[in-house]
């Protein structure tokens, strides 16, 4: 089976929806910000505060390239897709899937978050920002899926119904 690369912005539900992804495919489930975490040993604010955000995109991009791991998912983090490199290594190495939540949603589902640092400031300008910005990158990817007001459960499933109809995800 092909690698699973899911993206998405900030409070979309990557690392929820991944993991029962994961458990639904019985699919290893990895995520690259727990790695990069893991590897610099210190949390993403850390290394944002400590080495500025350029520090921070070159953990990911080094991160991502040893991921394209056979029946895995990748969770990403929200701004993994800013980088050319990472969007083609992701479209050349596996399937890949936006998922996509209205502003609103996220802006509710990030309120009482403080490990964000891309929002910890104006949140409400900085979402609907970084939002449109990165839009048409996450549009790269083969499937979207907006998970405003839906369970984990109807979002999986509308996951597997596509992969399943997809031949690249049946390939050895
Ligand atoms: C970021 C999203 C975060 C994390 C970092 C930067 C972004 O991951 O990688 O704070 O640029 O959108 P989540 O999308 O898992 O919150």
């Amino acid at each position: 089976m092909e690698t699973l690369f899911i993206i998405g912005f900030m409070g979309a539900g990557k690392t929820t929806v991944g993991r029962e992804l994961g458990q639904r495919l019985s699919m290893n489930v990895v995520d690259t910000d727990e790695m990069i975490e893991k590897a610099c040993k210190k949390s993403i604010s850390s290394i944002f505060k400590e080495e500025g955000e350029a520090a921070f995109r070159q953990y990911e991009q080094r991160v991502l390239q040893t991921l394209a791991w056979p029946s895995t998912i990748v969770t990403t983090g929200g701004g993994i897709i800013i980088t050319e490199a990472n969007r083609k290594f992701m479209k050349n190495n596996g399937i890949v899937i936006f998922l996509h939540s209205d502003p609103q949603v996220v802006l509710e589902r990030t309120a009482e978050d403080t490990t964000r640092p891309l929002l910890n400031e104006d949140r409400e300008r900085q979402v609907t920002l970084l939002l449109n910005q990165r839009l048409p990158l996450y549009l790269e990817a083969d499937y979207t899926v907006n998970t405003s007001f839906k369970s984990v459960d109807t979002i999986v499933d509308e996951i597997t119904g596509f992969l399943t109809r997809d031949s690249r995800f049946w390939v050895k």
